[in-house]
């Protein structure tokens, strides 16, 4: 058995063949970050049309490297959503056209849940109910799995997402994009103490998280602090900041940690590569004496492997259920009402 998985999202063109046994054989990203750069964020209309240009020479490249042909293909997983709308588009048509010639079983995946397997790749063994946080540059959302494959989804960001934070702070100050990773270097040595922030609170208690007011509340620290690029305080501010986004994105993960009884906790997404929110995380796991996982940082951020992943499992949970070549899929670019519920 052979899957090529396909995802197109945001601004990652990737596609990725698995094995028999999930086993990773490929797993190709090319990354928009240079295009998006000079804009401090991704502009969608370019980076659907980067996708377009780019989609087939990826997927050529990632069959090349399993050295796998398009008609050993078995089964076929694609992005349906959420994500920016033209994009995922690109890479679900694609796999359409490739489903329909050559007549085989295409599964729509949940980038969301994507990123969830994205962890489990690395970590097959982890006992559920599980606990799972995707923290990106698009979601902020918090997941109970009372078994695999069941998502229910407790909470997730009613504004800016994690990574979304940390990528307007950086553009504000000039920082360059993506924000996350250049924060986390120039945060390095800094006191995370320096700069107090407040805790964001829902005022109906929800798991839900928001991002917003400590947003705010760092462009006032940088006003009446004169904080800039090359400023003296500019790491200690950044190490506060970047705390405060690690504290906020914790504590509601500890909160649906006391109502609800898991046995494990997961971390996903791009912002999991940072390395003070994995050292916080796997504190709190220890601390609640849960098993834990979190993807190598090639798998925090998107890519397709996460997407064949949940593909094979869901295909082999449901299988017969996916018409070949299902080309009535269609892409959404929220997260699915069904999901919201
Ligand atoms: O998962 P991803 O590739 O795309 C979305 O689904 O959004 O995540 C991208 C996000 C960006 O906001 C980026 O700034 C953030 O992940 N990120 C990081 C780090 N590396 C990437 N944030 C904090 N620290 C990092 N090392
Ligand atoms: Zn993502």
């Amino acid at each position: 058995m052979r899957v090529l998985g396909i995802e197109t999202s945001c601004d990652e063109t990737s596609a990725a063949v698995l094995g028999d046994e999930g086993q990773v054989l490929s797993n190709v990203i090319l990354s928009q970050d240079a295009l998006h750069a000079p804009f401090g964020g991704v502009v969608p209309e370019l980076a659907s049309r980067r996708h377009i240009e780019t989609i087939s020479a990826v997927v050529r490249e990632a069959l090349d490297r399993a050295k796998t042909e398009l008609d050993q293909v078995d089964l076929l997983a694609a992005t349906q959503g959420p994500g920016l709308i033209g994009s995922l588009l690109v890479g679900l048509s694609f796999a359409k056209g490739l489903a329909f010639y050559h007549k085989k079983p295409l599964i729509g995946v949940d980038h969301v849940e994507a990123h969830i397997e994205g962890a489990l790749i690395e970590n097959p063994g982890v006992p559920f109910p599980a606990m799972a946080l995707v923290v990106s540059g698009g979601h902020t959302s918090l997941y109970f799995l009372e078994k695999p494959l069941s998502f229910e989804l407790l909470g997730r960001t009613r504004d800016d997402a994690a990574g979304e934070a940390l990528d307007k702070i950086a553009k504000f100050l000039g920082l360059g994009y993506p924000g996350g990773p250049v924060i986390e270097r120039k945060a390095s040595g800094g006191k995370a103490k320096a700069f107090p922030f407040s805790m964001p609170r829902m005022s109906d208690r929800s798991l839900d998280f928001s991002f917003s007011g400590l947003k705010t509340a760092a462009l006032k620290i940088i006003r009446d602090n004169k904080i800039a690029k090359g400023s003296r305080k500019l790491a200690d501010f950044l190490a506060s900041f970047e705390q405060a986004v690690v504290s906020a994105t914790l504590e509601n993960l500890g909160r649906a940690l006391a109502e609800r009884q898991a046995r494990s906790i997961i971390l996903s997404g791009g912002v999991a590569r940072n390395k003070r929110l994995r050292a916080e995380f796997e504190k709190l796991a220890l601390a609640e004496k849960l098993a834990f996982a979190v993807p190598s940082p090639k798998l925090c951020t998107d890519n397709a492997a996460m997407v064949a992943s949940l593909g094979l499992k869901k295909f082999r949970a449901f299988g017969p259920n996916v018409p070949a070549p299902n080309l009535g899929l269609n892409a959404y670019p929220r997260v699915s009402a069904a999901a919201a519920e």
